[in-house]
């Protein structure tokens, strides 16, 4: 049994299903960049027949991203294989990933299929993707509510169509560890042929036990384990990678295993994804909340200050969290603001580097404390990577208890200006229907959230906005002390996006070359 956990990340693939946490491709193409940084093992980066834009999205990640195995899925059949291959034909090392159901529940109410029928299109399918390439994975869907004996046959006979990694997804999320330790266990005791794969698990989060689930299964035996950041996915999610990573690293004395795992590059790989899918990470998530390495209690301070053990039991670093707890202020120069964005891990150009320190000093003339997490806010609203079509110039909101709330504004658009004024059912609503008023560009409004990016009523208010256009996702984030003009930065981040990329799609012909966002 290898000592070497492979880390199959399908935070593009599952994670990307999550309600509310689509991404678009130049999204997509720079989680994946991070994943590669994180060193994951095993990227999968969609589903290609689902839709073109998934299609492109494997493609892009199939050509640009170096260093991890790129996956793509596709269901048991010829069309769904062929159309996978097309994007994954361009991959130093591809994965073709078939799947089809098992349980009997599937199987008579979704694919109205035979056992018999299910285990000859499972076969079928991994020759068939098999002329394609050495790597193919293979899952059982709702393995987990399979009958086990008929499980035993398609996990055998699947390794002899030549399958090199075979999956067990708890797709409903019904186990409980010993339950789902016990399966792997006994698929390794009786399938004949198991080694000649590796058994791979994948867990799904409905009753909370996805990542216990998944630790179980390695300690099983299971070589794989299937994951997405911050436990993204659909319904509850699936396990969370960090946690699983963690986990085993922190614990080498009961599971004894490693994985490639570049620790470092965690905490920014949670940053990405929240920040490009919107979905916010809750302050007391394991591991990458905001919570996870603060101590509040006067004990647990006092203790740590004396001994990190006493209460710690890994090191924020070990994350990619930084060192120091160095906060800036408002007496902070320019040299100790670029050293402080540099171990931070974040690198700009000295016109970039301007925009930001003038912006800093904006924030900290008003703000104590100028916290980490306020100095990416600040980097992520002042650089922009993209040109920007709209301006905000000026803005002004009236809103009072009785009164009706107002906005005025005036955007720079190239040369010109444009000006108008609008109402709404509140602030945030007066200036969108006002700037929808001045900016000639079809989109839906499909999310918006806010945030505060650390405590108190001065933080930073950080704003995400989703805004949707011939089925792709555009996501504009703005901060600011005010969470009125954070929320028209943001809106007019997305309104950018969308003009921009729809117009450098539409000169290459559907697929981006690279975009760096
Ligand atoms: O949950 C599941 O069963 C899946 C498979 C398609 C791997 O996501
Ligand atoms: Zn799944």
């Amino acid at each position: 049994m290898s000592k070497r956990i492979k880390i199959f990340d399908t935070t593009l693939r599952d994670g990307e299903q999550s309600p509310g946490g689509s991404m678009n491709i130049e999204e997509k193409l720079a989680v994946a960049r991070q994943l590669a940084r994180l060193k994951v093992d095993v990227i999968e980066a969609g589903f290609p027949i689902s839709s073109p834009g998934d299609f492109e999205a494997v493609k892009l990640v199939a050509q640009q991203v170096k260093g991890p195995a790129i996956a793509g899925l596709c269901r048991a059949t010829r069309g769904d294989i062929d159309r996978a291959w097309e994007a994954l034909q361009y991959a130093k090392k591809p994965r073709i990933h078939t799947f089809i159901a098992t349980s009997d529940i599937h199987l008579q109410h979704k694919l109205k299929k035979s056992r018999e029928e299910v285990l000859d299109a499972a076969v079928a399918a991994v020759k068939y993707a098999k002329s394609y390439c050495e790597d193919i994975e293979f899952s059982a869907e709702d393995a987990v509510r399979s009958d086990f004996d008929y499980l035993c046959q398609v996990v055998e006979a699947v390794i002899a169509a030549g399958a090199t990694t075979v999956n067990i997804p708890d797709t409903v999320g019904y186990a409980i560890p010993t339950e789902f330790g016990k399966l792997i266990a006994n698929l390794i005791k009786k399938v004949p042929n198991i080694k000649a794969c590796t058994l791979s698990a994948h867990c799904h989060n409905d009753l909370g036990l996805s990542v216990a689930n998944s630790l179980a299964a390695v300690q099983a035996g299971a070589g794989q384990v299937e994951c997405t950041i911050n436990g993204i996915g659909e319904r509850a999610g699936n396990a969370a990678l960090e946690e699983i990573v963690m986990a085993l690293n922190t614990r080498p004395d009961i599971f004894g295993k490693t994985t490639g795992i570049n620790t470092k590059e965690i905490y920014r790989s949670s940053r990405l994804v929240s920040d490009l899918t919107g979905l916010v990470v809750q302050a007391n998530k394991a591991i990458v909340g905001r919570n996870a390495f603060a101590h509040e209690a006067g004990i647990h301070q006092h203790g740590v200050l004396q001994e990190k053990r006493t209460y710690e039991i890994m090191d924020a670093q070990a994350i990619g969290l930084s060192e120091s707890q160095l906060v800036l202020g408002k007496h902070s120069g320019r040299h100790a603001f670029e050293a402080r964005l540099r171990e931070l891990g974040i690198q700009l150009t000295k016109d970039d580097l301007d925009k930001a320190f003038t912006r800093f000093k904006e924030v900290a003339d008003k703000k104590k404390e100028v916290f980490d997490e306020d100095l990416e806010a600040i980097v992520a609203d002042e650089v922009h990577s993209i040109p920007e079509a709209y301006h905000l110039e000026y803005m002004n909101v009236m809103a009072s208890l009785e009164g009706v709330p107002t906005a005025t504004i005036r955007l720079k658009s190239g040369d010109g200006e444009l000006l108008d004024a609008g109402i709404g059912v509140g602030s945030v609503d007066a200036v969108y229907k006002t700037i929808d008023k001045l900016v000639d560009v079809p989109h839906e409004l499909i999310d918006y959230t806010v945030k505060s990016v650390t405590g108190g009523t001065d933080a930073l208010g950080e704003v995400t906005v989703k805004l949707g256009n011939d089925g792709n996702i555009y996501t504009g984030r703005g901060a600011s002390l005010d969470i009125i003009e954070a929320s028209a930065k943001a809106y007019i981040q997305a309104l950018n996006k969308l003009v921009y990329y729809k117009a450098k799609r539409k000169n290459s012909s559907g697929a981006p070359s690279k975009v760096i966002l």
